[in-house]
């Protein structure tokens, strides 16, 4: 969490800064902050709120500058305030730094830093490492680029950091360690930033700082790149493939509405190249060298968090129907506290849109260590997790800006139904006609998809509006069909604050059932082939107890329709599509019932894009 983003050049900083910050405030939104070198001064403006308060904040003042560097916060140690804003000076405000990640060992430090007559300002850990540094700088009389090598030896933890020293007006250093850096080259001028989206109007040069390495940027002599043990590195400078138009919102109300209409081009892209419905084959490029390993795993076991666990939870349907692996899905945090049991015939695979989530990578560490083979299933390129994998299929959906996850959603199961279609072949448990019965019908997803938005958008704007002040909702589904009653639940939580549970359809008499009655809605996800009659049996049971039913029905089906209270109508699949379809009714009633109510869908309350704290 947290974003930053920094400038050096023959142009002015401040706006450069201020609209990279607006870019990566997906990233965290409770305080935004500036650093200018100015006339051999560091001047720092931050307030708590979002980068339009920090613009806001710094109207009229004194912004002239051509090195600078910005931040926004997603709060992790202290409140958010101004003062524990970043960035945070140095006791002597010699030095600036702003700080993504969390500085683990900063009690200890601190305490020994206060005991040598350090005054701490802010509760940040943040603070704490910009006062180390000095201390060292002071101690050892040596310069900023030594004392930050060494401090940086000294604490564990995370970190991605750009620090601008008040006697060098010429110089920026960055530093990254399980949080991302981004270096842009320009003309004469260069960038540092959490992700590429900051840089991308200004260059496609762009360097990922690999993990405990340095960069030390001289404004007129190019830029030098190290490890923390002071060991040279020879840059690898890549092409940006982002394009400026993936960032903005593209004439929608905000980028949840764009990235839900996305979803018929991301799924497709995420077809592209692999999925061959000319020949109805399926290639894989990035597992090729691993494929035998999934194909003989003794199981699979899938490590993430949030909407992509969900994602994970199809994906288990996936491989054990049609491959007939056993698949374990776990949630990454807790994965790695329980001391699992992993071999080297697991396949470990890591789902993440953002490619950063720490818990998740956390965990594929722990399974590589003990000998498992570890896929990746990412959006973003360059992110950590593909970069600790041996193999994987990046989704292509794009950027995705909108903190509620939905293009990222259904292009990770797109790509994972690919992968057990793929695997199933070639264990033989599926014949060759289904392996291209399969391929067929994933490739019309993405026109079924665009059918389900254009046929469903005003009904289920309607229903968002008669229950939007509801204060609970209830979301029931079976089978392949459960995690998208988890995913619709989520999505309701998370952008309008109503609280919703996700549910086994089958599983609601055992509990649930005793908080039915006229107020509480019931969305059931009923498109299943198989258990109809039973997923018919349990929106009876809602029925009955006055629950309002929202089903989720495949077209003409005659029999919920004359049950529930509401029905939306998606197109057929093979039931192990289903997701791909049935959630898009979910994501769309999530966005209008949080529109409804006033509140601020891209970016909620609390949460943060990409999580890199554990
Ligand atoms: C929900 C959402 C989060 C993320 C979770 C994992 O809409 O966005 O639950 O899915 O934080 O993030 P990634 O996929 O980046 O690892």
């Amino acid at each position: 969490m947290c974003g930053i983003v920094a400038y050096i050049g023959k142009n002015q900083a401040c706006p450069i800064v201020i609209k990279g910050l607006q870019r990566l405030e997906y990233r965290g939104y409770d305080s935004a902050g500036i650093a200018l070198m100015q006339e051999g001064d560091i001047t720092v403006y931050k307030t708590k709120g979002k980068v339009s308060d920090l613009q806001s904040f710094i109207e009229g003042k004194p912004t002239d500058s051509t090195l600078g560097m910005g931040h926004t916060r997603w709060a992790t140690h202290g409140v958010p305030n101004d003062v524990n804003a970043h960035p945070h000076y140095s006791g002597n405000k010699n030095i600036a730094i702003i700080h993504n990640g969390i500085i683990e060992n900063y009690a200890v430090i601190k305490e020994e830093l206060t005991k040598r007559g350090h005054v701490f300002h802010s509760d940040t850990d943040t603070e704490v490492l910009v006062h180390l540094i000095e201390e060292i700088q002071n101690n050892e009389k040596c310069s900023l680029e030594k004392a930050l090598l060494e401090a940086l030896n000294k604490v564990t933890g995370a970190y991605a950091i750009v620090v601008m020293e008040r006697n060098d007006p010429n110089t920026l250093y960055g530093a990254r360690k399980g949080s991302p850096l981004v270096l842009g080259i320009g003309t004469d001028e260069y960038f540092l930033a959490s992700d590429a989206t900051p840089i991308v109007e200004y260059t496609k040069n762009v360097v990922y700082i690999g993990e405990e390495e340095v960069v030390v940027i001289k404004r007129d002599g190019g830029f030098t790149l190290k490890t923390i043990q002071n060991v040279e590195k020879t840059p690898y400078i890549q092409e940006l493939e982002l394009k400026l138009e993936m960032l903005e919102k593209g004439g929608y109300e905000h980028f949840m509405l764009k990235e839900i209409h996305e979803q018929p081009r991301s799924i497709k892209d995420s077809m592209r190249g692999r999925l061959n419905a000319v020949d109805n084959t399926l290639k894989l490029g990035g597992l090729k060298e691993y494929e035998h390993k999934i194909i003989n795993a003794n199981r699979i076991l899938i490590v993430a968090c949030g909407t992509s666990w969900h994602a994970g939870l199809v994906a288990e349907y996936l491989f054990e129907d049609l491959a007939r692996i056993p698949v374990e899905v776990e949630y990454a945090s807790e994965f790695r506290y329980r001391n699992p049991v992993i071999n080297e015939n697991d396949v470990v695979i890591a789902i993440s849109q953002s490619g950063e989530t720490a818990d998740s990578l956390a965990a594929i560490k722990l399974a590589k260590e003990k000998g498992a083979t570890i896929i990746g299933i990412c959006n973003v390129v360059g992110s950590s997790i593909p970069r600790e994998t041996h193999a994987g299929s990046y989704t292509h959906a794009g950027p995705e800006i909108g903190v509620a996850s939905t293009k990222a959603f259904t292009a990770q199961v797109v790509v994972l139904t690919m992968m057990a279609i793929y695997v199933a072949y070639k264990r033989g448990k599926i014949t060759e006609s289904k392996y291209r019965q399969l391929i067929i019908e994933l490739d019309t997803i993405p026109d079924k998809v665009k059918h389900i938005i254009d046929s469903t958008n005003e009904q289920v704007k309607k229903i968002a509006e008669i229950y939007k002040n509801a204060h609970n909702f209830l979301y029931l589904g079976r089978g392949y069909n459960f995690p998208v009653a988890l995913e619709g639940a989520l999505k309701l939580k998370e952008i309008s604050y109503i609280h919703a549970e996700g549910y086994p359809a089958a599983e609601m008499k055992h509990g649930p059932i005793a908080l039915i009655d006229e107020n509480m809605p019931v969305v059931v996800v009923a498109t299943n082939h198989s258990a109809y009659e039973k997923i018919i049996s349990n929106v009876q049971e809602v029925v009955a107890r006055k629950g309002r039913v929202i089903a989720i029905v495949t077209k003409a089906d005659d029999i919920i329709k004359s049950l529930a209270e509401h029905v939306i109508e998606i197109p057929d699949t093979e039931e192990s599509f289903s997701p791909l379809l049935s959630v898009i009714p979910l994501q769309l009633l999530s966005y209008y019932i949080a529109v409804g109510l006033g509140k601020n869908v891209d970016q909620p309350r609390n949460l943060a894009k990409s999580v890199t704290v554990e």
